[in-house]
């Protein structure tokens, strides 16, 4: 099949890349030139395992291309993927402007019978009401709804063994080319209408955010009465009806799906007359849960002002870049408004972060020089490589004190070197 891709962020680059792999022609299309030249240079946009590899691989042999010519693009292919960003208005809810821009490009362009597929996370009628501006080209098309479940980190791994495929579709046609699309894979396939893809997609994420901040809120009253949330969310989640993924307590979710997709969702059931309350508080427990971080190191080392504090970790989770909605953000943010002489080090993320702090903390180049003179470490996300902490990282402290905001740790390893230890659902009072 020849595939048209429109937008190469995440889900548009795998998405791409990943056809290609199972022999399919395919067009990525960017407004940026720059983007374009380098994906067709074999370096992908975002920093992504497995990638790099497959995106060369598929050049080589001809099947994947980047462009910035949609026009042509669309007219050659039998289906355009629309995989552009949605982000969010200031009030939370969805913007739909690059959706419908992309829509708007491929109805003047596309042939007689093209069938367009939804990627993007869209709030649910979304997709339908594209249908307007299809109908304006006066040619036939169909139109289906397919979300994608991948994440940062284990994209192209996510996308190439699904649990399950959506396929929302609006007549047989859109139908039966996403099943032949996702022939190769034996997962189960749910076929659904497009809103009901839609909305699944935004159940999906909400259930995922909400086990995060339950599993918080129970750490924080653990905390309170000496009781250690690792060993409650181990027993739980040997309950098969919980499950234990999704269980880790931390210093609250980030990245640019969960919270920009539950403060949709929040938004538009809102605009639909519906309150939502659980999920509300899903996102409010989350907006307070990095700052807990710091609530844990005033009552260990007292006020903060003029205290040398180094934080470990700054991409929203590991093995990736991204720094979108990070709690580190918070966390620092904060720690800079109460006079604190911040140090950060990341493996992947430091670029992202200096283009949001630029000079107000100091860069370290390695964990050693991070740690070197602070009174205090703040772990803020489980980079493997901070798992491997010893005796001589702590030596280099003025104080060996470490707030463990991932729970990725040994406290009793730790204990024993005579490190102060103390975390988010761990034993602090
Ligand atoms: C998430 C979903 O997991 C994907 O299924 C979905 O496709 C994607 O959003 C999306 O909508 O595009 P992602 O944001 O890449 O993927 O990352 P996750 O691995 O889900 O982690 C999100 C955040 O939750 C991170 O900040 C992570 O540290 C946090 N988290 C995760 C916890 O605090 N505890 C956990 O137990 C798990």
């Amino acid at each position: 099949m020849h595939i048209s891709v429109i937008g190469t962020g995440y889900v548009g680059l795998v998405t791409g890349v990943c056809f290609a792999k199972l022999g399919h022609t395919v067009t990525c299309c960017d407004i940026i030139k720059e983007k374009v030249d380098a994906i067709n240079a074999g370096r992908p946009s975002i920093f992504e395992p497995q990638l790099e590899e497959l995106l060369k691989g598929a050049i080589n042999k001809g099947l994947f291309r980047a462009t910035t010519d949609i026009d042509h693009t669309v007219r050659d292919s039998d289906v355009s993927f629309i995989c552009v960003g949605t982000p969010s208005q200031p009030d939370g809810s969805i913007n739909l402007q690059f959706i419908r821009s992309a829509a708007e490009s491929i109805a003047r362009s596309m042939k007689d019978g093209h069938t367009i597929i939804v990627k993007s996370t869209v709030v649910p009628g979304t997709t339908e009401s594209l249908i307007p501006i299809f109908t304006s080209s006066k040619k036939k098309f169909h139109l289906g709804m397919n979300p994608e479940f991948l994440k940062e980190g284990s994209a192209v791994q996510d996308f190439m063994n699904p649990d399950s495929i959506v396929i929302g579709y609006s007549d047989d046609y859109s139908r039966k080319l996403l099943e032949e699309l996702y022939r190769p894979f034996t997962c189960p396939k749910i076929t659904v209408n497009l809103r009901t893809a839609e909305m699944i997609k935004y159940a999906n994420n909400s259930f995922l955010a909400t086990k995060i901040s339950f599993i918080n809120e129970i750490a924080n009253i653990c905390e309170t009465a000496g009781i250690d949330v690792t060993e409650v969310a181990h027993a739980i989640g040997l309950d098969q009806r919980i499950g234990s993924k999704f269980l880790r307590a931390g210093a609250g979710f980030g990245g640019s799906c969960f919270p920009k997709d539950i403060k949709a969702l929040v938004a538009w059931s809102k605009s639909k007359v519906y309150s939502p309350k659980l999920l509300q508080s899903v996102l409010d427990l989350n907006a307070d849960q990095p700052l807990r971080m710091i609530d844990i190191l005033k009552s260990v080392v007292g006020t903060i002002n003029g205290k040398r504090v180094s934080v470990l970790g700054l991409a929203f989770k590991p093995d990736t870049d991204d720094v979108r909605e990070a709690p580190s953000i918070k966390i620092v943010d904060q720690l800079l408004k109460i006079g604190a002489i911040v140090t950060v080090y990341d493996p992947k993320a430091m670029d992202n972060f200096r283009s949001i702090f630029g000079d107000k903390v100091k860069y370290a180049s390695d964990i050693k020089s991070c740690l070197k003179g602070a009174d205090a470490t703040l772990l803020v996300t489980e980079w493997d490589e901070f798992s491997k902490l010893t005796i001589e990282h702590f030596k280099l402290m003025k104080s060996p004190v470490i707030i463990d905001g991932r729970r990725a740790l040994d406290p009793d390893k730790l204990l024993k070197m005579g490190v102060t230890y103390l975390g988010i659902g761990w034993k602090n009072k």
